[in-house]
């Protein structure tokens, strides 16, 4: 069995203990032969791949980044929904490579191609990462808790200096359109309001909390989700330029928010915008155990050839679940989530 393995979408801490896990129980212990892309499906167009085995995955899962690289680029020309893709030169490729199959790692838009490529009856097994943990068929994936316990600090160290200068603080956070980083941060930072995507609050609503924070002698601290609109607003604010999947880079939210809360408060305000800080550097534990975990489980799921799955995490269980059923969809905070914090922000 010869597997392709590559990496897709932003980075997120834990790839490399997936690869890691993935290699140690594919070529070790299942015989696989399994070579990586670099830069995600850059690599299989251009040639550039790396053979895994034990050597070359040796120490790698405590680091962060991914040694395989990764990219947005497209693996097929074509439209993502087009029912009549050609995959003709896709797979002329992939029997150039002799491979099987694919370990695809990534998060909705590497999923939601793999979801594309298996309906199309190509061999694809999905290992789920995020730091925005939006992904459908995981109940965390690997990347947000060390995204929330980067956020968390931030929350720790802002809180410092705003009680000191009695400022409003803004930390905007990643997530795009899922408000799970805010959420998790905010909570565990013990923030006065968190800013969803998932639900929209009108900006003298935003006033009313920094207010009664200010007035009874606190500094407030507000978390905001990078994708996160004030009501009546229809879009999120976007940084120029799209991504490589087409979408708009979104970020700038709290830079906007902060002179508005100042003009309705008179409180002084400052935005932080936390940025990739959240993606680099060492994985937590809890992240690199469930990569680990992961990587295992997927290379498992190959050897009993269940192709066209994701492995997610269901509970304290790796399980395998169908790509059609999940890939693609976007998984966001539940209201129940947003109403157990809301009643107690200000
Ligand atoms: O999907 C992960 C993520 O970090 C989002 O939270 C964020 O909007 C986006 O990627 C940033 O992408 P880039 O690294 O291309 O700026």
């Amino acid at each position: 069995m010869r597997i392709g393995v590559l990496c897709s979408g932003g980075d997120s801490p834990g790839m490399n203990a997936a690869i890691r896990g993935a290699v140690l129980r594919g070529v070790d212990v299942h015989g696989f032969e399994m070579i990586g892309f670099m830069d995600g499906w850059r690599g299989f167009h251009e040639n550039d791949v790396v053979q895994l085995d034990r050597r070359a995955v040796r120490g790698i899962a405590p680091l962060g980044g991914v040694m395989l690289g990764t990219s947005r680029v497209a693996p097929f020309t074509g439209k993502f929904g087009d029912p009549n893709l050609d995959l003709s030169d896709f797979r002329a490729r992939m029997s150039d490579y002799e491979l099987d199959g694919f370990m695809l790692i990534g998060g909705n838009g590497t999923q939601t191609v793999a979801g594309i490529l298996a309906s199309h009856g190509v061999n694809v097994v999905g290992v789920p990462k995020t730091i925005d943990n939006d992904l459908v068929g995981t109940d965390y994936s690997f990347g947000f808790d060390t995204a929330v316990s980067i956020a968390t600090e931030a929350i720790d160290r802002l809180r410092t200096t705003g009680e000191s200068h009695r400022r409003c603080m803004i930390l905007e956070v990643m997530g795009r359109d899922a408000g799970w980083i805010a959420l998790h941060a905010g909570m565990a930072g013990g923030a006065h309001a968190m800013l969803l995507p998932e639900f929209s609050v009108s900006l003298a609503q935003v006033a009313e909390w920094v207010h009664s924070v200010h007035n009874r002698g606190r500094a407030s601290l507000v978390v905001v989700a990078e994708g996160f609109k004030l009501q009546g607003e229809d879009q999120a604010v976007t940084r120029e330029g799209l991504d490589g999947f087409g979408r708009p880079r979104l970020g700038g939210v709290a830079e906007a928010l902060a002179p508005l809360i100042e003009e309705h408060t008179g409180i002084e305000t400052r935005a932080t915008v936390l940025g990739h800080v959240q993606r680099g550097g060492t994985p937590t534990a809890f992240d690199r155990v469930l990569a680990t975990r992961t990587g295992i489980a997927a290379a498992d799921a190959i050897l009993q050839g269940q192709w066209g799955m994701l492995a997610g995490l269901r509970g304290d269980r790796i399980e395998m679940r169908e790509l059609d059923a999940v890939a693609g969809k976007l998984k966001q905070v539940p209201a129940e989530r947003y109403e157990e914090v809301r009643l107690s922000f200000g």
